[in-house]
């Protein structure tokens, strides 16, 4: 219990730190000036644009960000010297990841400047954000040659306001993106998929009244109440009135906010509500006001819990059938982007397709379009922060900014019910530093959201034939989650995989979040000897991973890795891999394998049986 209260304690004071930066909730539900299409370019490998040869601040010769037209300065006056020109740079269209710029950038890891000039008419009384749905890893930003701000984390959201630069008519906005990570860094420079850096999410201008909603939240409580939370940010923050409004229901809360502008209040439930669900996904309109402030949002009501070893969804045991799924990239040559027909496709596909109520949407948070996708549809979702593999545990800026993303992550989509699960680290070596880390980002997941679960996934330690989860953060955690490999990552024969034991050392649900065996689509193989890499393998690995699986009692779902083949700069055989992770059901151009007949069928024969 100390330790739980120093971690919350610990969890706030840092949060409290890094508060200030708007959160603009549901921007994505704004009326927006959309600031996504043509773009120009330039790389700045050795950062010349950030600072000089000593360090210093950059010479205006390289200063990317600089208000006009270098070219002409130079015609003008014969002494000047620019060593760029962002107006003839080459254009590209954004948000894409700037690995698919040129053919000459598809293993670029650095700083790139990105520009674009807009006209934008500032209205009187009213307040101007830049707001960005991701920037890969580290953007800086300008806005007509003056610098607003800086934000670390490629998955999140962050807006920053430009009220006093925002220019009548013509404006220069200019992004620096740096790709490059540090050991300091969430995640740390080595993971298992492709380093897509850029502006990879959508760019706009949100005009906001002076005082507006900056966060609004509701949700249906685990005692069946509708409670709402609403957060204003401006000159008028305090003791403003506040309603929220559900008209299918009939349901309208209002009430007036505190001195620091936040207000939460709960009303029960209407009789007439009808709860979300992957059988039926209801959606209904929220409206959010407040003075001038209008915030739409559409929000399903539905309550997770856990008793015991079992997952409660609306009350009811669930088993989750998932699958992991690995955000953005398409086709044969993809760069980092999608829309929102591509996500509806990709979730239709794992709920059609494979039978699956559940999706691992890893190892960051994905798009907003993407959860959107996943309430309409209906499909449960487990969301997670980059908290991958050898993260610096011991650095407290580590932990600042693993804190910030998952805040900002939370804060962006904790009205989408098709969320479950928050992620706090995935195979992440248990140690003091570690548990301490995973412990405080926990806490702040249920600072945050106390409606969800918390989960993280955990590598379970093996002995002969007993796997046994025994983490120490466990009895920390609402779900535990196990990845396992075994006869992909270890010698066991596929033949021997049901007799694994596998055991808890506390009584929670659990849910394997990977399992899984490579296949190049179209290699295949003597059924009988099947060789790794081969369809016939991959089949025959899920048949007796899933004849494992089902002898575990506490068992409570699945999310095998992964539904398609992905880039990973890890993955280099020449023959099989290419480059490409190929743990798909399909390849990367959709090519169903063999083993995705093995799970659909097994999803349907529990689909059918629950
Ligand atoms: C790990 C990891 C994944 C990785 C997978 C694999 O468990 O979490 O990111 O891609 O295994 O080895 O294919």
């Amino acid at each position: 219990m100390l330790l739980k209260r120093a971690a919350v304690f610990f969890a706030t004071c840092l949060i409290a730190s890094i508060a200030g930066a708007q959160t603009l909730v549901s921007a994505d539900m704004r009326p927006a000036i959309d600031l996504d299409g043509a773009w120009t370019w330039s790389t700045d490998q050795y950062r010349t644009g950030l600072k000089n040869f000593h360090g210093a601040d950059p010479s205006p010769a390289a200063r990317r960000y600089s208000d006009f037209d270098v070219t002409e300065a130079m015609r003008r006056d014969p002494r000047a010297l620019y060593e760029f020109d962002m107006d003839r740079a080459p254009t590209v269209h954004l948000p894409q990841s700037f690995l698919t710029y040129a053919p000459e950038m598809r293993h670029y890891n650095g700083l790139v400047w990105n520009q674009r000039r807009f006209t934008a008419h500032p209205r009187p009384g009213k307040r101007a954000f830049l707001r960005f749905g991701a920037v890969d890893y580290h953007a800086y930003v300008y806005l007509n040659g003056k610098f607003v701000g800086e934000h670390q984390g490629g998955f999140t959201p962050f807006a920053f306001e430009v009220t006093k630069l925002l220019r009548d008519g013509d404006n220069r906005l200019t992004v620096g993106a740096d790709s490059e990570r540090t050991a300091a860094d969430v995640p740390p420079p080595s993971t298992d998929w492709e380093n897509y850096g850029g502006i990879t999410r959508p760019v706009s201008l949100v005009f906001t009244p002076a005082t507006f909603i900056d966060d609004a939240w509701i949700r249906l409580t685990r005692d069946g109440r509708v409670a709402v939370t609403v957060r204003l940010d401006g000159p008028a923050a305090a003791a403003a009135p506040v309603r929220v409004s559900v008209p299918a229901l009939g349901l309208t809360l209002t009430g007036r906010t505190l001195s620091d502008g936040s207000w939460t209040a709960t009303a029960p439930a209407p009789r007439s509500l009808r709860r979300w669900s992957p059988e039926s996904p209801a959606l209904y309109d929220v409206r959010f006001a407040s003075g001038d402030d209008v915030l739409d949002d559409r929000v399903g009501f539905r309550t997770i819990d856990v008793r015991g070893h079992d997952i409660l969804l609306n009350g009811k045991p669930i088993f989750l059938r998932g699958i992991c799924i690995h955000a953005e990239e398409f086709g044969a040559d993809p760069t980092r982007a999608i829309t929102p027909a591509a996500a509806r496709a990709l979730l239709t596909e794992a709920k059609q397709g494979l039978h699956a109520n559940f999706v691992r949407l890893a190892h960051y948070p994905h798009p907003e379009t993407m959860l959107r996708a996943a309430d309409e549809l209906g499909l449960l979702v487990w969301s997670e922060i980059p908290v991958y593999w050898l993260v610096d545990f011991t650095n407290p800026q580590t932990l600042k900014t693993a804190l910030k993303m998952q805040t900002e992550s939370i804060e962006r989509d904790r009205n989408r019910a098709s969320i479950i699960i928050w992620s706090v680290g995935n195979e992440t070596p248990v140690g003091d530093a570690r548990n301490a880390f995973l412990r405080s980002l926990i806490a702040n997941a249920h600072r945050l959201d106390d409606t969800r679960l918390v989960s993280a996934a955990l590598l379970a330690s093996r002995k002969g034939n007993v796997q046994t989860i025994d983490d120490p953060i466990a009895p920390d955690l609402d779900v535990l989650a196990a990845n396992t490999y075994n006869g992909w990552y270890s010698a066991d024969p596929l033949s021997t995989l049901p007799s694994i034991e596998w055991r808890e050392a506390v009584d929670k649900p659990l849910i394997f979040s990977e399992l899984g065996a490579g296949a190049l689509a179209g290699y295949h193989d003597d059924p009988a000897h099947p060789h790794k890499f081969s369809e016939e393998f991959q089949a025959e690995f899920y048949r007796q991973t899933l004849a494992e699986a089902s002898k575990v009692g506490f068992l409570r779902g699945l999310s095998p890795w992964i539904l398609k083949d992905f880039r990973s700069p890890n993955r280099q055989h020449p023959i099989y891999q290419q480059g490409w992770n190929r743990k798909g059901l399909e390849s990367e151009t959709g090519q169903r394998k063999a083993a995705f007949d093995v799970l659909a069928n097994y999803y349907r024969a529990l689909e059918q049986h629950r």
